[in-house]
């Protein structure tokens, strides 16, 4: 796909990492009173990864940095800029992107920034990248964006069930091996909403939860509508709707919405013959993808990035050249839509991009555990020194503590 200028654009890279251990939402069903099922089948959640005091956007964020060029046999000085997208930052003032630069032995030449706004800061960092280099200035260089985010909301809030940790790190290039992306269909949205919010005095997000999910799907509809210059979504033509994933049936919701403005009206679940056309979609385009957003929770900037690693692990040999529709929403609230199509190259990478064995070799946590480590993460920013051991960490960079006011890390090995 060659756009305005004449350049092939798009994501080369893709890798994910996420904390060491979860909590199974049917565990902390029973520790709240509440039904599993609203959980499993409300929210469509089965766990949540859960980050240890020693586990933070830095050490996520270098993990899956550090997978990105590695599975992908990209040498750190092809790198011209890095972007780090966080509504978790470390630090008010130093970015979490110049640890990252340090840690993963990136070039002095390389721009290095970090990005914020909700769960849209890595999309405004990967659209960034692609004009940076559709504009001549990456001069054959690469782009790596991070996502890296802990998800954290009160104890006992509605919000619990749907926290989650991860970081997702794509290298944007010309000649890109996994996605192309359509820059001409690149579709934006912004207003000023407050469904979704953290104050700086507050380590935990606060939400309006039901007016959020009304902000989320206007922001899809308008984004959209931008995107295809108002025409429908074309979800036949599609081989995948992939959207931001706070729950799995967030994603749900929103395909339901574009399958109504598809048809042209609105589909009545209680028809059968509505009901039918809406689950077979749903089924087809988008369920198949959510596996690892139902396994490790709300990433928030990375969340539709994990359901893309997802969705471009199962691509058969049909799929290849096929165009997928990705819809990215930050609240507060900024979202784009746009359209990627899929790399003949994709096949040799499939193994880099399914997660599964990564997941399963997670520890499970009882309820007295997860509290203790949340408690005892309310306090790491200002401790003098941790000890990964203490959280089961014996291999990767851990964060050990503060010393005169800095941030210490430390590589383990085992
Ligand atoms: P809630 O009010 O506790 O849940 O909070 P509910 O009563 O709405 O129930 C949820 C679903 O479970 C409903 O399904 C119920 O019917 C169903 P729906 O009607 O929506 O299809 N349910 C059951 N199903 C089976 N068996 C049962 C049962 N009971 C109920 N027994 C809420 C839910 C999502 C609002 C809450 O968890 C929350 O506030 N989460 C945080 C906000 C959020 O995730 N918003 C999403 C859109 S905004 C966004 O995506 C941005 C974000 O990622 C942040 C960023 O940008 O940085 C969040």
């Amino acid at each position: 796909m060659v756009n305005a200028t004449g350049h092939t654009v798009g994501i080369d890279a893709l890798a994910f990492a996420c904390p060491k251990a979860y909590l199974d939402l049917s565990t902390l069903a029973e520790a709240r009173g509440v039904d599993p099922l609203k959980y499993t089948q409300g929210l469509g959640q089965e766990k949540m990864a859960i980050a240890s005091p020693c586990e933070d956007t830095v050490t996520m964020a270098v993990e899956a940095g550090r997978l990105a060029l590695k599975n992908y046999g990209i040498d750190p000085k092809e790198i011209g800029t890095l972007i780090v997208g966080t509504e978790t930052g470390v630090d008010h003032s130093k970015p979490v992107a110049v640890y990252v630069h340090e840690l993963l032995g990136l070039s002095h030449r390389c721009r290095t920034f970090e990005t914020k706004h909700a769960c849209y800061g890595a999309s405004a960092g990967l659209t960034a990248s692609l004009d940076w280099i559709a504009s001549g200035r990456a001069k054959g260089r690469k782009a790596l964006v991070i996502a890296s985010d802990i998800a954290s909301y009160g104890l006992k809030t509605a919000g619990e069930p749907t926290q989650g940790a991860g970081a997702v790190a794509m290298v944007v290039s010309h000649q890109p091996r996994l996605l192309e992306i359509d820059t001409t269909t690149i579709g934006d949205y912004t207003r000023q909403v407050m469904d979704f919010w953290r104050p700086l005095y507050s380590k935990y997000a606060f939400a309006d939860g039901h007016f959020s999910i009304e902000c989320y799907l206007e922001a899809l509809s308008e984004a959209r509508s931008v995107a295809l210059e108002d025409q429908a979504e074309p979800i036949e033509t599609l081989r995948a709707c992939l959207y931001h994933v706070p729950f799995v049936k967030m994603a749900k919701k929103a395909h339901f919405q574009e399958l109504c403005v598809a048809m042209g009206r609105d589909l009545d679940l209680g028809q059968p013959a509505d009901e039918q056309l809406f689950a077979n979609s749903f089924a087809r385009k988008v369920a198949p993808f959510l596996r690892f957003n139902a396994q490790v929770g709300n990433i928030y900037t990375g969340s539709l990035y994990l359901s893309v690693m997802d969705c471009l692990s199962q691509i058969d040999q049909q799929g290849l050249g096929a165009s997928i529709g990705l819809f990215s929403y930050g609240s507060g609230c900024g979202a784009t839509y746009c359209l990627g199509k899929i790399a003949p190259t994709i096949h040799t990478f499939t193994s880099a991009l399914d997660i599964t064995s990564q997941l399963v070799q997670r520890r499970r946590l009882n309820i007295e555990d997860y509290e203790s480590l949340i408690a005892a993460r309310e306090v790491s920013d200002q401790a003098s020194r941790l000890d990964p051991s203490d959280y089961n960490l014996n291999h990767g960079l851990a964060y050990v503590g503060t010393r005169n006011h800095q941030r210490q890390y430390e590589w383990l090995s085992d």
